[in-house]
């Protein structure tokens, strides 16, 4: 099938393009260079020039920190661009999937966050993605808004890349043990992304994320301890690291539905990166 993927310069976006071309899909991977999604007029332009059957929106405001003072762009990419792809590809007759985020979730639960379950994000971030996933669903009814979380991969600034480079500096580190979510590889999520697009009918909310969970801290030891990195993961609480942005303490992902698309253990996406930075 044709696939559109936007925000495709991305960590995601290039993981969705590459999963979807070795898949033997015809993919029109576009950076945002060559589409700005807050472009209403040329979103149209290129999905009528393109006439893909679905689109993926991999474009996003994603620095969850500096959003907290750039309320207007974060809506204007987050919420009003989404709303833009999702509208385009309704005139065309393209379904969407919607990449959305476990930061509309206020983190209150200590068990899984289902699909229906209250959403109070925390943060500008947040909010704009909620506001983004009611704009998608409101403007084209085949959608597909997928809720993904702590995301790593190539070709993006991530916290595997981080501890990597801090670890190969330092003896010890500090990182919080008060949030857990589920980690998940690019690579992992994309091919779930694609089986999504090939299936239209799958609308509604999706929560897709590696299986398991753990903190920042036990997500910081796995890493070391997989990449041979000597460097001692001291545990600390997020009071000691004050941030713009309030994060949730608890944000693993479950899913209510019959048939929910599974991603392998969040152990399993580290391996694998690991070993794709390796061969790259
Ligand atoms: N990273 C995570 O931990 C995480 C967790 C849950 C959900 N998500 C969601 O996953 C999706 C993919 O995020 P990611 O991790 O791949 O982030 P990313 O690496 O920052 O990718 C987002 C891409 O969108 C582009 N973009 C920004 N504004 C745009 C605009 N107006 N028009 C077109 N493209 C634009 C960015 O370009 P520039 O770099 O040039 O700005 C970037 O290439 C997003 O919807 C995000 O909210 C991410």
């Amino acid at each position: 099938m044709k696939l559109l993927v936007t925000g495709a310069g991305g960590m995601l976006g290039r993981a969705v393009v590459d999963a979807a071309t070795r898949l033997g899909h015809d993919v029109c991977g576009l950076a945002r260079g060559e589409l700005d999604i807050t472009d209403a007029d040329a979103v149209r332009q290129a999905l009528r020039g393109e006439r893909p059957q679905a689109v993926v929106n991999c474009a996003a405001y994603t620095d969850v920190d500096g959003a907290e003072s750039d309320n207007a762009s974060v809506h204007a990419v987050n919420a009003a661009g989404a709303g833009n792809v999702a509208a385009a590809a309704t005139e065309i007759g393209a379904s969407i999937v919607q990449i959305s985020t476990d930061y509309v979730f206020d983190g209150s639960k200590r068990e899984p966050w289902l699909e229906s379950d209250r959403v109070a994000p925390l943060g500008v971030y947040g909010a704009s993605k909620l506001a983004g996933e009611r704009a998608v669903a409101a403007a084209n009814s085949a959608h597909a808004i997928v809720r993904t979380a702590w995301l790593f991969g190539a070709g993006g600034r991530n916290f595997v890349d981080t501890m990597l480079a801090l670890g190969a500096e330092r003896e010890e580190l500090s990182v919080v043990t008060d949030q857990v979510g589920c980690p998940t590889w690019t690579g992992h999520l994309a091919g779930a992304l694609v089986e999504l697009a090939e299936r239209p009918s799958q609308t509604g909310i999706h929560h897709i994320a590696a299986a398991g969970s753990c903190s920042w801290n036990e997500l910081a030891i796995e890493i070391f301890e997989r990449a041979g990195i000597d460097c001692r993961v001291l545990p600390t609480t997020s009071d000691a690291f004050p941030r713009p942005a309030q994060r949730p303490a608890y944000s693993v992902l479950g899913s209510e539905r019959a048939q929910p698309l599974e991603l392998p253990a969040w152990q399993d996406g580290v391996a694998q990166y690991l070993m794709s930075r390796v061969t790259a």
